[in-house]
């Protein structure tokens, strides 16, 4: 970019330019320098399983840190970049890429970027990182075993031998096509919410069932197309929130991570002054469903077709398909799934299936860290199953949560895999994450959902500061867990510490 156009752009677009400036002294200040080609990477091994947004990032913290790590990815190398790789051309971020900035050398041009911006991002990183040669593509991980040394093994040896594993697998596996009664003589066209590239919509009656964020953007590409009409049919009710990135983060900053005794104030605000005429559709007041018990929808366009007339969101129970459209049972707001309703036929041409994705399954590691009550998600910050805190299963226990998956905390949980396995004195023992977890799951008993099942951004990083906090020999690591700073200096401590214990005869 010549200065002239870098001028124009700044007085054209300010907010924009800011945004960028910010990124790009961001990236300067925290991005760890990549090791030079051929660099000899240091012990601990790390291996990254999954090639998405989460696993690209960790692997180049590991390397960027002087760790050496291998990324073992199911899918081919098309597959680099996970799901985004595999969803609608036009599918983009509902909310700000502010929240999703999942390096911090990524650089958004744009406030809401589109899937292709997403993967060539996490491209980007993968070549900077020099992670070409330590990505082995077509490799699905079935097994996950210590050898007699306690290092992992993935599959078998020749995949290497590893001091820590990073599980990066995400929640959004193959499309999920549940099958209706009737499927099969509906007139019109059926296919899953991620397979609409090349759909033709126009003047079409389009049905769209399901109620989650891909319904949303099923929605959204139906109206782009000028389909006549979409009915978007729900069985449950979830919470729209609208696509402003400050109201998203005010409501990331409920520390408690859970409903508290003001919830009602962020609903009554939602219902008066963004659902308005519409709040029939929101979650009914007083009901289980409070805004902190499940993720939102980011959203601004469905409540504006609705109010248009080119799109209905009903609520109510799927009955089956017949030849021109599908039977529904329409419920009114709070009535339950399977509760009384009215039956209709809700006449279409065209079916799109926004009913999620199968979740990929962590069977793969050892049966111990399936123990109930410290099963997934209940783990020491969610990540780290108690058994072993040698694993650190990011982005795939999530359940639910008002915050996003793809921004610093992956940083953060590699920093803090790091730390535990270079430093014995750092590292948490099985009880105390065990009392931690006990600890959380107290603090958030009244919550109407599972300790672990539903967290805030800001409780995240209030988890972080704690575990930090508590513990002393963790001090001296904050700045490079958590900003991914000066892992120098307590490295060379830790050195020392590791010759004092040599020559106790103390062996770790
Ligand atoms: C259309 C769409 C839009 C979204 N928008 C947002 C959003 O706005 N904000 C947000 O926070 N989230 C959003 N998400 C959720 C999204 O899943 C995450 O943001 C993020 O992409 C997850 O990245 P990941 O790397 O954790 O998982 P994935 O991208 O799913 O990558 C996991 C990788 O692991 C591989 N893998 C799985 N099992 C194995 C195995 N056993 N062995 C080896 N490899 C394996 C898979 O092949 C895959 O490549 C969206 C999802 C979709 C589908
Ligand atoms: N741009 C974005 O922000 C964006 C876009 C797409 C996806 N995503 C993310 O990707 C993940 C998956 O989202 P998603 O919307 O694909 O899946 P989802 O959140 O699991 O929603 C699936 C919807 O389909 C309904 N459903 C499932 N099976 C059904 C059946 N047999 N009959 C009727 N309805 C059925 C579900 O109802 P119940 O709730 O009652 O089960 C739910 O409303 C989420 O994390 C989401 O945030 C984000």
């Amino acid at each position: 970019m010549s200065t002239q156009d870098f001028v124009l752009f700044a007085l054209r677009h300010p907010v924009l330019f800011v945004y960028q400036v910010i990124q790009w002294i961001l990236s300067k200040v925290l991005s760890p320098t990549p090791p030079p080609r051929k660099a000899h990477l240091r012990r601990p091994k790390i291996a990254v399983i999954g090639a998405g947004l989460t696993g690209v990032p960790a692997a180049s913290h590991c390397v960027g840190h002087g760790f050496d790590c291998v990324i073992l990815e199911a899918g081919s190398r098309k597959n680099l970049g996970g799901i985004w790789s595999r969803v609608n051309n036009t599918s983009g971020l509902q909310i700000h890429s502010l929240m999703y900035r999942f390096h911090p050398s990524v650089t958004w041009k744009s406030g809401y970027p589109n899937r292709h911006q997403i993967v060539s991002q996490v491209e980007q990183l993968w070549r900077k990182y020099g992670l070409e040669e330590k990505t082995k593509f077509n490799t699905r991980v079935t097994k996950v075993y210590k050898d007699l040394h306690g290092r992992w093994i993935l599959n078998d040896p020749s995949n290497g031998r590893f001091d820590g594993v990073i599980a990066a697998i995400g929640t959004c596996g193959d499309p999920k096509m549940p099958h209706i009664p009737g499927m099969e003589e509906f007139k019109g066209e059926i296919c899953h919410s991620s397979d609409l590239d090349g759909r033709q919509a126009k003047g079409k009656k389009v049905i769209v069932i399901g109620g989650g964020a891909s319904a949303v953007e099923a929605l959204e590409f139906v109206a782009s197309e000028d389909a006549e009409i979409t009915n978007v049919l729900a069985r449950s009710e979830k919470w729209i929130i609208p696509r402003n990135p400050f109201i998203d983060m005010l409501l990331a900053m409920n520390v408690f991570g859970s409903e508290t005794n003001l919830s009602w104030l962020p609903e009554w605000m939602l219902r008066r002054f963004f659902y308005r005429d519409l709040a029939d559709i929101a979650p009914p007041p007083n009901s289980k469903k409070g805004i902190f018990t499940e993720t939102p929808m980011v959203n601004d366009e469905v409540l504006d077709l609705v109010r248009s007339g080119k799109a209905k969101w009903l609520r109510g129970d799927i009955l089956g398909f017949e030849p021109d459209g599908v039977r529904f049972n329409r419920r009114a707001q709070g009535v339950p799934k399977g509760g009384p309703g009215r039956e209709e036929l809700i006449e279409g041409d065209m079916c799109i299936m926004a009913t999620g994705f199968k979740r990929p399954s962590l069977a793969f590691l050892p049966d111990e860290v399936f123990q109930p009550p410290y099963e997934p998600p209940n783990w020491y910050l969610q990540v780290f199953p108690p058994e072993h805190m040698d694993i650190c299963a990011d982005n795939c226990t999530y359940v639910n949560a008002i915050g996003s998956v793809g921004n610093y905390h992956i940083g953060i949980y590699t920093r803090f895999l790091l730390m535990f396995l270079v430093d014995p004195l750092a590292r948490p023992k099985e009880k105390w994450m065990k009392r931690w977890i006990d600890m959380t799951r107290w603090i958030k008993a009244r919550s109407p959902t599972g300790a672990f099942d539903f967290f805030t951004y800001s409780e995240l990083i209030y988890w972080f500061l704690f575990v930090i906090a508590i513990q002393p020999f963790r001090w001296k690591w904050a700045p490079f867990v958590l900003f991914g700073i000066g892992g120098a200096l307590p490295l060379a401590v830790v050195e020392r510490e590791d010759k004092l214990r040599k020559g106790n005869g103390v062996v770790h």
